[in-house]
């Protein structure tokens, strides 16, 4: 199996990492049917003194052949990830962190509720661009869009979705290695896109702690 993803630090990513390799061998072994099969033409059909020219018209067994084989393909892919999906996208599982996320040119803008676990009260803590999160915990992303639309993308998480600007998008993630990887904003949103970059940290249980007593200090 080729392995050249980025690692995995996420619950679903050995699951989502599979299924994208079985849709790319698949595509692979297309691509070398079709190209294979474009050359051969080429080399056998080439320019010759003398040949005539035959003109075919299509053929319909061949086109049903392949557009029923492309569509069960499809139908077959689309069933086997669908609780796959479910799980990752229609499913929340229950969790104690939720934090705000959104998206403005050109930054993450991260809003924490605070102990009191509420939005919009006093002790709400906000800061661009830094996600601190525990290791091996449910965490919820409520995710907003100020101006354009912007995606939050986490590459080590195999996690990505828009942020759209009037709705909000909760989302979940269960980080399993601390350390600190990169939030790139993945759609094109303004001059500033390709500056546009979060961090998201990844605490183990002790350094959550201290960083949740330094940041409220006197809760
Ligand atoms: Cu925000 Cu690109």
């Amino acid at each position: 199996m080729l392995d050249w993803l980025p690692p995995s630090i996420s619950t679903v990513g050995g699951e989502i990492d599979k299924f994208f390799y079985v849709i790319y061998y698949i595509t692979t072994v297309v691509f070398f049917l079709v190209a294979g099969t474009m050359i051969y033409f080429l080399i056998r059909y080439r320019y010759k003194e003398g040949r005539e020219v035959k003109y075919t018209h299509g053929n319909t067994t061949l086109e049903i052949i392949w557009t029923v084989v492309t569509l069960v393909a499809l139908i077959v892919l689309a069933l086997v990830s669908k609780p796959l999906w479910s799980k990752i996208k229609q499913e929340l599982p229950p969790s104690s962190t939720v934090v705000q996320v959104t998206g403005k040119q050109f930054n993450w803008e991260i809003l924490y509720p605070g102990p009191d676990g509420m939005f919009g009260t006093e002790d709400d803590y906000q800061i661009d661009n830094l996600l601190h999160v525990p290791v091996n915990q449910v965490v919820h992303i409520k995710l907003k869009a100020l101006d354009v639309i912007h995606s939050f993308f986490v590459p080590v998480l195999r996690l990505k979705q828009d942020a759209l600007p009037g709705r909000e998008i909760m989302m979940w993630f269960e980080a399993n290695k601390p350390g600190e990887y990169e939030i790139p904003c993945a759609e094109l949103c303004g001059f500033g896109h390709s500056g546009m970059l979060g961090k998201l940290i990844v605490h183990s249980a002790e350094d959550y702690d201290a960083w949740v007593k330094s940041t409220w200090p006197e809760n």
